[in-house]
């Protein structure tokens, strides 16, 4: 691999990382499941893609009530997706192709088949085996009066209903309630519980002795709850993992000092956690890192996870939630970069994830900003051609801003959300929690197209395949296919190559942003150059507007989001370049 630029940084500075979603990103022993010898087998692409490091979401030994993120066994693969032997050879080649490898460490909760949790069941109330979990007696549990059938609070899971379910005794009597923010199937633990953080400490070491690169944090933002448990009843206004946005009685009231959303959510307490995390990691060699996964606003709240001492890095969500919209945008640019400044760590950008309708779907509503829970052919239908449009045009702000990228499967494909799977395929707790009123994250989660002409287009391989893969892909997926775009100029793959190689030859992820006087985002036109450390330069301008606009004079264009996306020295709508100055 070409030296990058700015090498002189820790390489989660200015990193481009891959998630890989294990279920849909390859199956490698044709069950019709994703599993880790398929991403192995899959790894070229990423390295051709040109990637630094690759987040694996997770694939311990779990029951699968979420995807796996309910975990049973942390130091366990799961049978669905291999070994641990197969981990080692995914790691190993990861390692080889100058890949680091990312793992999902997930603190918030448990499987309900964890030992734990089932010893728990087990043993009497005000047992140490309960201490581990948040068991609550009913609300109404007044001894010798109330018989305890109402919850202890009024908490509701972010899943949908409620956030807590109710035990029976050992004599089959009705008995204490635990608390699941997510799933019933998945009871939070105890973060005040010192055999819960040991145990932890230990999972991580385990990982980490393997030779991984570092831990993307499931609920960062979770782990402690308010003392007293006291009820929320606030108006959520979009809860999406929780939290993220809420109604506030006045706008500003919390900024940096309280945390203003649920009693459930960024309470102070997790971070004295994550200092002791970052002691621990810190003590082996080569940078490894841990991230954030906290839906936390605003971005001053958020910037507090990645203090000094805490972890390097946290998912911006709040860029990925602006939307097609160069004034939100230019907005959570500007917030973002003020608020890592104020911590001394560099940002992070995402447009796409497991929980999220992919951008280009979402970029293809009438609302282009709106951030729907799924989407079900009862609901507007995306415009996929105008929506591709501008996930060409938003990948290439992406790729310019300073920081770290996130990429997430398949966005490098172009690839839509399945926005018509009938409700007999899905899996997502969220659809049944809801009573389908959600249509939930399935969409977003069906497996790749690797080859247009294969069966299950060339997802699924192997000795007992190619099985039907675990979600139906739609027809269209095979236009999106990774073989009907390598190569193949002005295809998304090759642009995101081209934006990756570009970036990195440049050292734009060690740059710094300035805005450009000569356009306005209130015009729809969000337009910066980002100056790299070693003087080299790119002025990005993306036409969000609906009217083509005038390129500046003296530079020349150095990629372009379409083929023909400039005509007669203007950027037309929905369109996007990369300039540099012209010699
Ligand atoms: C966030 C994960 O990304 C999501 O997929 C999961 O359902 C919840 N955390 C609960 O673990």
């Amino acid at each position: 691999m070409p030296e990058p630029a700015n090498a002189a940084q820790p390489w989660w500075h200015h990193a481009v990382i891959y998630q890989v979603y294990p279920r849909s990103f390859a199956d490698g022993n044709g069950d019709g499941m994703g599993d880790l010898p398929g991403v192995t087998s899959r790894l070229e692409h990423l390295s051709a893609l040109g990637v630094d490091a690759v987040w694996l979401s997770p694939f311990y030994k779990s029951p699968q009530a979420d995807a796996g993120y309910d975990v049973e066994d942390y130091r366990e693969v799961d049978g669905l997706f291999g070994t641990l032997d197969d981990f080692d050879v995914l790691l190993a080649k990861a390692h080889g192709l100058g890949l680091k490898v990312i793992v999902d460490l997930v603190p918030n909760h448990t499987s309900d088949r964890h030992e734990w949790f089932q010893e728990a069941l087990r043993s009497a109330p005000g047992s140490a085996a309960r201490e581990r979990y948040m068991f609550r007696p009913g609300k109404d549990a007044v001894p010798g009066s109330g018989d305890g059938d109402l919850p202890p609070n009024d908490w509701k899971s972010v899943f949908g209903g409620p956030a807590w379910t109710r035990t029976a005794d050992a004599d089959g009597a009705p008995g204490e309630w635990y608390l699941h923010l997510f799933a019933a199937a998945q009871p939070d633990l105890n973060w005040h519980n010192n055999e819960v953080r040991a145990e932890f400490e230990d999972i991580m070491r385990f990982w980490l002795d393997r030779g991984v690169d570092g831990f993307r944090i499931d609920v960062a933002h979770g782990l402690i709850k308010a003392d007293g448990l006291p009820d929320w009843s606030e108006a959520v206004v979009a809860m999406v993992q929780g939290g993220m946005k809420r109604r506030r009685s006045s706008a500003e009231k919390a900024k940096a000092e309280e945390p203003a959303g649920p009693p459930y959510f960024d309470q102070d307490g997790v971070h004295e956690i994550y200092r002791s995390w970052n002691t621990l990691v810190s003590a082996y060699d080569g940078d490894r890192v841990l991230v954030a996964e906290a839906w936390v606003a605003p971005e001053e709240r958020l910037a507090r996870y990645i203090r000094q001492d805490e972890m390097q890095q946290a998912f911006n969500f709040g860029f990925l939630m602006a939307g097609w919209d160069a004034g939100r945008l230019a907005t959570s640019i500007r917030k973002t970069l003020t608020a890592v400044a104020s911590v001394g760590r560099p940002s992070t950008w995402v447009l796409s994830n497991h929980d999220a309708v992919r951008h280009p779907s979402r970029f293809g509503l009438t609302d282009p900003t709106k951030f729907p829970r799924g989407i079900s052919s009862r609901e507007e239908q995306p415009n996929e051609a105008l929506g591709l449009a501008r996930a060409r045009a938003a990948i290439m702000v992406m790729m310019a801003l300073p920081g770290s990228a996130y990429i997430y499967q398949g966005e490098e494909l172009g690839l839509p959300e399945h926005t018509a799977l009938a409700a007999r395929y899905r899996q997502d707790p969220t659809f049944f929690r809801t009573n389908g009123l959600e249509p939930g994250r399935d969409g977003c989660r069906v497996p790749l197209p690797w080859a247009k002409d294969e069966a299950s287009f060339g997802f699924s391989h192997g000795n007992a395949g190619p099985a039907a893969p675990w979600l139906p892909q739609p027809s269209k997926f095979g236009r999106y296919a990774a073989d009907q775009q390598a190569g193949v100029e002005h295809s998304t793959l090759e642009l995101y190559r081209a934006l990756i190689s570009e970036r990195k030859e440049l050292g734009l992820g060690d740059g710094t942003l300035h805005w450009s006087r000569s356009y306005s985002a209130k015009d729809g036109i969000l337009a910066f150059e980002t100056r790299a450390p070693g003087g080299r330069s790119v002025l990005v301008i993306a036409n969000m507007s609906e009217a083509p606009v005038d390129l500046p004079k003296g530079y020349r264009v150095l990629l372009r989001s379409q083929a023909a996306a400039v005509s007669h020295g203007r950027v037309k709508a929905n369109r996007a370049v990369w300039l540099v100055k012209a010699e």
